[in-house]
């Protein structure tokens, strides 16, 4: 245990401004800690959410509609919880450049289907405090199984990558503006 502490207050100090320890800054740190403090996302409270969900979020999508994105996936349902569901509605994946204010610790949830229409698992996007991940926009990733449990966290290269080409967006696609619930 010992080591795996020290091995989280070297993650916090790649991320924390106020960190005068150093580091080597490289942003490319993988972390999935809990309860790190204002500098983190609280993996913990996240798990809470999805526990509960749908409960507390939004459903975007009218329809499931297919994945350009996601491979593993067929179909997919966007959620969103209820502070920023106004603010993701003005995002148009046929547009860019809606520079959506999203609030502080807002959850993200993209529900996949296979073509059977059965869940097999869900993406999850929560905006971390400022400081978080500069080079990710300070978004925390999540990749969450068919019952919620969250498997892979943190700054995961694969989710940043595609995302990227949305930086006006706030790296967020959106859903169809004719396919909304
Ligand atoms: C190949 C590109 C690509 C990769 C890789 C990718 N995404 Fe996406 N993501 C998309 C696209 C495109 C959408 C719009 C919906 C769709 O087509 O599935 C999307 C939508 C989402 C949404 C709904 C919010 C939004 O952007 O409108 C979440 C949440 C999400 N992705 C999370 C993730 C996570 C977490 C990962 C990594 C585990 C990931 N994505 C990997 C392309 C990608």
């Amino acid at each position: 245990m010992k080591h795996s502490t020290l091995l989280l207050s070297l993650t916090l100090c790649v991320f924390a401004p106020a960190c005068d320890s150093g580091g080597d800054g490289d942003g490319e740190t993988s972390s999935s800690g809990t309860d790190m403090g204002a500098t983190e996302v609280d993996e913990a409270a996240v798990q809470a959410a999805l526990d509960a969900f749908p409960t507390g979020f939004e459903r975007i999508s009218a329809m499931p509609f297919p994945s350009e994105g996601h491979a593993a996936a067929v179909d997919v349902h966007v959620w969103v919880q209820s502070a920023g569901a106004e603010a993701y509605r003005g995002i148009d994946p046929a547009g860019e450049g809606s520079n959506p204010t999203i609030p502080e610790g807002l959850i993200l949830v993209k529900e996949q289907f296979d073509d059977m229409a059965a869940v097999t698992g869900h993406t999850v996007m929560v905006k971390g405090p400022a400081g978080l991940a500069p080079a990710s926009a300070d978004w925390w990733w999540g990749f969450a199984d068919a019952d919620k449990q969250l498997a892979n966290t943190g700054q995961i290269d694969f989710c940043i990558d595609c995302h990227a080409a949305r930086p006006s967006d706030d790296w967020l696609f959106g859903v169809e503006t004719d396919n909304r619930n």
